[in-house]
């Protein structure tokens, strides 16, 4: 993990309120699924750094690029930076998704900006069947890349404006087999949908949780999730922080109700 003062590459709206961001940061070596915590100001405002997923390595290792959307105030910070400004970045941190196996059906599931952190990993995996669900036909141009990699798509949205009407979790019903191995980011309520449908296929799933962060490598606490793992222990150890314990679980790990 590196603490480092980083150039920007470039910051590109890609689509109305989401950016890609380049960095001439070039880690030793990233795990799909592992974020950065990123210093948006040199003031005390905002005072806390913000967690963002590593989208892909750049070609020639010449630095990393995160894809964000803008929410807040970091968010909106972050997007009115130049190329040639710095960054303080923070990373790689957590512990990032678990290969799949031999011979298991490979399908990941994402939600709005959840579909970050697979990008690496399909990369990787070279296979792959993504299920993306947006609001709206909007919402799917985040995953215009995505086309380029070695994997099927399907696409759901609320409105129906693009792919098939409803959720992504539709898409998952039809297509999980018990040799599947689910990977899943996106809202929680999503996740836990996506945890009970593995679970009925018997499928092994793998959730990647978002979570406010403060310090990113477990000191502060203040990403604590509760999971169902040592339930015979004391009650603190049922805690994991999503930051240096996930943010990756196994989702028959978590306590569903209390994320
Ligand atoms: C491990 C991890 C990886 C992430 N990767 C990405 C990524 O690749 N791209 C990306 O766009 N975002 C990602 N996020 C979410 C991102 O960190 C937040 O959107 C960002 O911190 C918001 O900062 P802000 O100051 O703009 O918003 P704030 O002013 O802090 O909040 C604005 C609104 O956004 C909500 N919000 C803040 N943080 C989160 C969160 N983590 N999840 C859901 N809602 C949130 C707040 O509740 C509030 O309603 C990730 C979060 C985590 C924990
Ligand atoms: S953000 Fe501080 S412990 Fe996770």
């Amino acid at each position: 993990m590196q603490n480092s003062e980083v150039k920007i590459i470039h910051n590109k709206e890609v689509a109305p309120g989401y950016f890609l961001l380049g960095l001439s940061w070039t880690p030793k070596r990233v795990r799909p699924g592992q974020f950065v915590m990123l210093r948006v100001s040199d003031g005390l405002d905002p005072l806390l750094r913000r967690p963002f997923g590593i989208y892909r390595v750049m070609p020639g290792q010449r630095g990393v690029e995160l894809l964000y959307q803008v929410v807040g105030k970091g968010t909106r910070i972050l997007a009115a930076k130049r190329p040639g400004e710095s960054l303080g970045v923070l990373g790689p941190l957590g512990n990032g998704f678990p290969k799949p196996g031999k011979g298991k059906k490979i399908i990941m599931a994402a939600g709005g900006m959840g579909i970050v952190p697979l990008y690496p990993l399909i990369n990787e995996l070279k296979d792959g069947l993504l299920l993306f669900g947006a609001r709206g036909k909007a919402g799917t141009k985040v995953i215009k890349d995505f086309k380029k990699l070695k994997c099927r798509i399907r696409i759901a949205t609320e409105d129906g404006s693009a792919g098939q009407a409803g959720l992504v979790t539709d898409l998952l019903r039809e297509e999980v087999t018990p040799d599947a191995v689910v990977y899943a980011c996106g809202p929680p309520g999503m996740l836990k949908a996506v945890s009970v449908i593995a679970e009925q296929a018997d499928a092994p799933c793998w959730v990647s949780l978002e979570r406010s962060m403060a310090c990113g490598i477990g000191v502060c606490l203040g990403c604590a999730v509760k999971t169902r793992t040592h339930e015979e222990e004391a009650e603190n150890r049922l805690y994991k922080m999503v930051c240096s314990d996930g943010p990756v679980f196994s989702s028959g790990d978590m306590d569903w109700d209390a994320i």
